[in-house]
C-alpha cells in the first residue's frame, strides 16, 4: 500500500509552490501533479524534511491522496482550470472535490461549481492575495461554496493563512463563486490604491520636485500612519531601488501599465449592477490611456510640456496632502464595499462584507492600517447606507473636509492629471450632495424621447410637451 497524501497540488509555478511548502509546514503532506518526470523530480527536490512529492499522470496523482481527496488547483484563470478539471474528475469518486485557488472569473466558478455537483464532486472558489511571499508564508483567501465543502478544508486554509491579532485570514464568504467576487472587488479596490499612490507620487516628483528618496521617506511616514499599508511601504521600497549603474531604477521603468483584467471586471459587473466605482474605474482607464505612449509622446512633441515645476514646499502642503490620500484611500475601499453589498443581493451570493473586510487586514495586497476600523463600520452600520458618514470618518470627512479638493487644485495647478483623485473627490461631493443636477437630465430625456420623468411635489410618472418656447 503506497503511503498517501493528504493534500494534492495542480500547477507547481511560483504560486503552488510556495503554497504547497506552506501547507506542508503545517504538518499535511503535500502532493504535487507534474507536466513531467523532471518536474516532479524538482518538486520533490523542496520537500528537504518534509512530507512533500511530486508525480506525473492523472491516474497515479488521484491514487495517490487520501480519500476524499482535496485538490488545489492553482493554474492560469480561465480555459487551463477546465483542461485540469476535465483531465482529473474522471478520476475521481464523489465526495472529492477542488479548490481553485486562481484569478478566476465568478461566473466560471459558478459554472464550475454546478457541473462539478452534477458528479457528486466538490468545488470551493477562492481568491488567494499576496503574491508568492504571501503564498509561502501566509496568504489572505477569500472562498465562496457551501459550508459542508469550506469545513472540510477549513483546517488546512487557516493553518496556511496570513493572521491578524491571531485570527487566520481565510473565511467562507458567501455561497457560490462569493470569493472569486470578492478577490475581483480585492484587485478593484488594489488598481484604485496604486493609482492613487502614483497620483501623489506624480504630484510630489513632477509637481513639487521632490527626490525620489525624499518621497520614499515620505512613503515610510505615511506607512506607519493611520492608513498605511502593503501597498505604501513597498512604494518606499520602489522608489529606493537603484539599477546596476547607480540610477533610481523607478526613473528606467517603461511608463506603461499593464493588466490582467480583474479591475475591469470589476468595473464592468459594477456598471451592470448599477453602482457607482468612479475611482476604480478611473484606476483602469488610467492603465489603459499609460498604454497609448506613442500618441502621448507625439502629443507632448506637437504641444510642448505641460507640466510647471514651480510647486509649493512640500512642507507647505504636507498636512493637506496626507489627509486628501487617507481620504481618498477611504473613497475607494467605500466603493468597493458597496459594490460587495450590492453583488451579494443581485447575484444571490450572500456575501458577508464584513468577513470580507476581515480577511483583508493581512496577508494580502490592500491590507493597511484602514481595514479594522471599516470592518468595524461595516459589521455595525446598516446596510447601503455609505461609510462615509460613519462616525469613525467623521473628522476625516468633516473637520478635514477641504484637503482633497485642495489637493485637487493644486494637481490642477501643477498640470498633474489625477484621474482617480479628481473621481474620489467627485464622488464624495456627489454622494454628500442632497439635489442633484439630475432634474435637468431627466427633462432632456422627456424633452427627446418622452421618456417621463418624476417630481418632488406630487406622485406619478409625468411627461411634457418641452419644445421651444
Ligand atoms: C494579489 C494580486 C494578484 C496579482 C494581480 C495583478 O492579490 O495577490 O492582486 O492577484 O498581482 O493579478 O493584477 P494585474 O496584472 O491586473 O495588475
Amino acid at each position: 500500500m503506497p503511503e498517501l497524501y493528504q493534500f494534492g497540488m495542480v500547477g507547481l509555478g511560483t504560486m503552488g509552490r510556495s503554497l504547497s511548502l506552506n501547507v506542508a509546514d503545517h504538518g499535511y503532506s503535500v502532493i504535487g501533479l507534474a507536466t513531467s518526470e523532471e518536474k516532479a523530480a524538482s518538486f520533490a527536490n523542496l520537500a528537504e524534511g518534509r512530507k512533500l512529492t511530486g508525480v506525473c499522470g492523472p491516474e497515479s496523482f488521484i491514487g495517490m491522496l487520501e480519500k476524499p481527496r482535496i485538490i488545489m488547483i492553482l493554474v492560469p484563470a480561465g480555459d487551463p482550470v477546465d483542461a485540469v478539471i476535465a483531465e482529473l474528475s474522471p478520476w475521481m469518486e464523489p465526495g472529492d472535490f477542488f479548490i481553485e485557488g486562481g484569478n478566476s472569473h465568478y461566473t466560471d466558478t459558478e459554472r464550475r461549481l454546478a457541473q462539478l455537483a452534477a458528479k457528486g464532486l466538490g468545488f470551493i472558489g477562492i481568491g488567494v492575495s499576496g503574491g508568492e511571499e504571501g503564498a509561502r508564508h501566509g496568504p489572505s483567501m477569500m472562498a465562496g461554496g457551501t459550508l459542508e465543502s469550506y469545513s472540510r478544508v477549513q483546517p488546512i486554509l487557516e493553518a496556511v493563512a496570513a493572521k491578524f491579532d491571531g485570527d487566520p485570514c481565510v473565511g467562507l464568504l458567501g455561497k457560490g463563486g462569493a470569493g472569486h467576487y470578492v478577490k475581483m472587488v480585492h484587485n478593484g479596490i488594489e488598481y484604485a490604491l496604486m493609482q492613487l499612490i502614483a497620483e501623489v507620487y506624480d504630484l510630489l516628483h513632477r509637481g513639487l520636485g521632490m527626490t525620489n528618496a525624499e518621497i520614499a521617506d515620505q512613503f515610510e511616514e505615511w506607512t506607519a500612519g493611520p492608513f498605511g499599508g502593503f501597498l505604501t511601504q513597498i512604494t518606499s521600497d520602489v522608489l529606493r531601488m537603484r539599477d546596476e549603474g547607480g540610477q533610481d531604477l523607478v526613473d528606467l521603468v517603461l511608463d506603461k501599465a499593464k493588466q490582467k483584467g480583474t479591475g475591469k471586471w470589476t468595473s464592468q459587473d459594477a456598471f451592470d449592477l448599477g453602482i457607482p466605482i468612479p475611482t476604480i474605474d478611473a484606476a483602469v482607464s488610467a492603465r489603459q490611456l499609460s498604454g497609448m505612449k506613442d500618441q502621448r509622446v507625439a502629443n507632448e512633441h506637437a504641444l510642448g510640456t505641460l507640466v510647471k515645476l514651480d510647486g509649493p514646499s512640500f512642507l507647505k502642503s504636507k498636512d493637506m496632502i496626507t489627509t486628501a490620500l487617507h481620504q481618498s484611500f477611504v473613497i475607494a475601499y467605500a466603493q468597493g464595499i458597496s459594490l460587495l453589498e450590492a453583488a451579494g443581493i443581485e447575484h444571490g451570493m450572500d456575501i458577508d462584507v464584513a468577513q470580507s473586510a476581515k480577511v483583508w487586514r493581512a496577508g494580502c495586497i490592500i491590507r493597511s492600517a484602514l481595514l479594522e476600523p471599516i470592518r468595524a463600520v461595516v459589521a455595525s452600520k446598516q446596510a447601503g447606507q455609505s461609510l462615509l458618514v460613519a462616525e469613525e470618518f467623521r473628522d476625516l470627512f468633516g473637520v478635514h473636509e477641504e484637503s482633497l479638493p485642495e489637493m485637487c487644485a493644486l494637481m490642477i495647478e501643477l498640470d498633474i492629471p489625477g484621474p482617480a483623485t479628481f473621481s474620489s473627490l467627485a464622488y464624495w461631493t456627489g454622494m454628500r450632495t442632497a439635489r442633484l443636477p439630475a432634474n435637468l437630465i431627466q427633462a432632456q430625456r422627456d424633452y427627446f424621447g418622452a421618456h417621463t420623468y418624476e417630481r418632488i411635489d406630487r406622485p406619478g410618472t409625468f411627461h411634457s410637451e418641452w419644445g421651444p418656447n
